[in-house]
């Protein structure tokens, strides 16, 4: 049986991507990688390489070693990032994923490429934002996830390259901190609201996002690989979303929990106009007919399992 590789997968969706992967086909037949090594304690649960994705020769030396079938790409700058250093993020994200593509080519893998609401820009309908619309993203994040999709079309269409994605929303999750995106606000609150009881926040009270709980986000990735591909009129780049609401909203869910919890505001421009410059909420509607995507977790049930995970993490 063919291998796994996945890219950047220390970051927040790989550390939780690797396991589910190891669960279903086996530790060994999962090779994780990044260009960073695991810190200490991290998982040793099967083969790791250090790979920067930067790099044709190291990626091709590792797919052909490990017979590698299957590419998930993660490896990325994330928007806020990507904004401090733009020739970066156009170095490591399209750079990235164009070899990759080629590689999967070369030695005809499939591949999985993450896409973001980032795609769409201020130019796009902002609410109930359909699959297809108009992309004129303003960062530069935003542009290397449009000319990705893009990429990602045409190796398929150009030579039967198996790529399929997501655009996904702002992901929350306990386990890997979040990697310098704009809605990393929604994962710091729950860290402060427990270890501070309140939390002073980087966007605007009423910046309605779409977000998704990690759980979801797992199972989105591998319900859309393994569907069938008769199914699939778009492949590549579909909007899903779980929910969506503003910092004030998080914070009353938690107020919920942690009656005394506090939230202030004080509004990083930078990530503010990246966040007005996208979709409030998407409509996900080719998601769930071409491949049956269902969310599980709203507001209250991720707000709920957050706090939970996090204080058995942060204080037993
Ligand atoms: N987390 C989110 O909220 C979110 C939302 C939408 C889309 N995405 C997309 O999902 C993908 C993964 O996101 P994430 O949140 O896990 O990111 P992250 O920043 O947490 O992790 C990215 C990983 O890539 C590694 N990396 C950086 N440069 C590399 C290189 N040259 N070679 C190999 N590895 C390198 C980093 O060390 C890091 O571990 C990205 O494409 C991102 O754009 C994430």
């Amino acid at each position: 049986m063919r291998r796994i590789l996945v890219t950047g997968a220390l970051g927040q969706i790989g550390s939780e991507l690797v396991p589910a992967l190891r669960q279903l086909h086996g530790a060994e037949a999962v090779v994780a990688s990044d260009v960073r090594i695991p810190s200490a304690g991290g998982d040793p649960n099967g083969p790791f390489e250090v790979l920067d994705v930067t790099n044709a020769r190291q990626l091709q030396d590792l797919v052909q070693r490990y017979d590698a079938g299957t590419i998930f790409h993660l490896a990325s700058l994330l928007s806020a990032t990507s904004e401090e250093r733009p020739q970066m993020a156009w170095d490591l994200n399209l750079g990235g994923l164009y070899r990759v593509l080629e590689v999967a080519r070369e030695n005809r893998a499939a591949v999985f490429f993450p896409s973001s609401i980032a795609a769409f820009g201020p130019s796009t309908p902002r609410t109930g934002t359909p699959q297809d619309t108009i992309q004129r993203p303003n960062t530069i994040y935003g542009v290397t996830k449009v000319a990705g999709e893009l990429l990602a079309d045409y190796y398929a269409k150009r030579f039967g390259v198996d790529v399929r994605g997501l655009r996904f929303p702002g992901l929350i999750s306990y386990t890997a901190p979040p990697g310098g995106g704009t809605t990393d606000y929604a994962v710091a609150i729950f860290y402060e609201a427990l270890r501070h009881g309140s939390y002073e926040c980087f966007l605007g009270a009423d910046t309605r996002l779409d977000m998704m709980y990690m759980p979801d986000a797992v199972r989105a990735i591998l319900e859309l690989m393994d569907a069938d591909p008769a199914r699939l009129r778009h492949r590549n780049a579909f909007n899903i979303t779980a929910t969506n609401f503003t910092p004030a909203e998080l914070a009353v869910e938690i107020q919920r929990h942690l009656p005394e919890f506090r939230i202030v505001y004080r509004v990083d421009p930078v990530r503010q106009a990246i966040a007005d410059s996208w979709p409030e909420s998407l409509d996900d509607r080719a998601a769930r007919e071409e491949w049956g995507w269902r969310p599980a977790f709203d507001l209250a049930a991720i707000a709920a399992d957050m706090l939970a995970q996090l204080r058995l993490r942060l204080f037993t």
